[in-house]
């Protein structure tokens, strides 16, 4: 077990951290990506920090980015991975998480949970003997969150000196952008329906912790002058409510127009998968402003760093 004084390293949001904690798990990634600039994709770091450690990945909904980046970063530092889907374990039939939990932290050092309720990763939390990474969640999605940090100050610079606008639903990525500006400092606006606005909760800890959070419902005035516009899909895979939705956000569509209020030089950003014209138009997701595919790229690179800060590793 991994754990600083008697704690285990859970994973599970960003506003369970301080700054320099955040700080440190963003630059560390930075620094294992420039380490392995030109090395082929597949290459394993030499001195394997994870060598002899184990990590299971449980899905309880469907996914391509996190799955594959969690899947190669622990081999890239030298560890193993077991893949589970939900339905075909036991949990499909009924056994609890708690006792998942307590079997899972014989065999594995780690644990990974895309989770079709937050309570299931908190409860699979509190019985596991092990580390728990949060890989999604209805209420939040902190992985993402970190790797879009890396992306940003790649792009633009630290944090704390950058404007981010984010359109369209205040959902849980949103969430994890406001516990992260929270955090570590930076500017937000969103621009979201009333109806489909951040949690009262999370806007309630945003206001407690005194981060530079505004809400808005006009698309133009979250985006004005901003360094970084970023949007998701307008249905997530917990949402049930699809036309109302659609019907709802529209008017919040990034594509140029929309695009022109931020600075001249301001990039785009998705966590993806995205559908396209919908959320956001073909001609900024390909424009020169969209940076979507570093973004997923350095989902691998962020996530071998929350690895090392979790597992530990020699
Ligand atoms: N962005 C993201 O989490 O993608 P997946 O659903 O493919 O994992
Ligand atoms: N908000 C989206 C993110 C997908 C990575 C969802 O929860 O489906």
């Amino acid at each position: 077990m991994n754990s600083v004084l008697g704690k285990i390293m859970h994973f599970l949001d960003l506003n369970d951290f301080d700054a320099k904690t955040l700080r440190g798990i963003v630059d560390n990634a930075r620094r294992m990506k420039e380490a392995r600039n030109g090395k082929p994709r597949g290459f394993r770091e030499k001195d394997e920090p994870l060598k002899g450690k184990a990590l299971a990945l449980i899905f309880e909904r469907p996914s391509t980015r996190t799955r594959v980046s969690f899947e190669m970063a622990m081999k890239q530092l030298g560890g193993e991975v077991i893949v589970l889907s939900a339905n075909d374990m036991q949990l499909g039939r009924g056994e609890t998480i708690a006792d998942t939990a307590r079997v899972l932290s014989r065999y594995v050092d780690g644990i990974m949970l895309r989770a079709a309720k937050h309570s299931n990763l908190l409860d699979l939390a509190e019985h596991a003997a092990v580390p728990v990474i949060n890989g999604l969640t209805d209420l939040s999605h902190p992985c993402q969150v970190m790797a879009d940090i890396l992306t940003l100050e790649e792009h633009k610079g630290p944090l704390p000196q950058q404007h981010v606008a984010w359109v369209g639903d205040g959902n849980n990525v949103a969430a994890s952008w406001i516990h992260a500006v929270g955090v570590m400092g930076g500017k937000l606006t969103l621009g979201c329906p009333e109806q489909l606005n951040p949690t009262r909760e999370v806007m309630s800890w945003a206001k407690k912790a005194k981060a530079d959070v505004t809400l808005t419902t006009s698309p133009e005035k979250a985006v004005k002058g901003s360094d970084c516009v970023i949007t998701d899909c307008w249905v997530s895979m917990h949402d049930k409510d699809g036309e109302t939705r659609h019907n709802l956000l529209k008017p919040y569509q990034v594509n140029k127009a929309l695009m022109a209020h931020a600075k001249a030089d301001a990039i785009f950003m998705h966590c993806l998968p995205a559908h396209r014209n919908e959320e956001v138009t073909d001609e900024v997701m390909d424009g020169p402003r969209s940076v979507v595919f570093d973004e997923a790229e350095n989902r691998l690179h962020i996530q071998k760093s929350i690895l090392l800060h979790c597992l530990g590793g020699t």
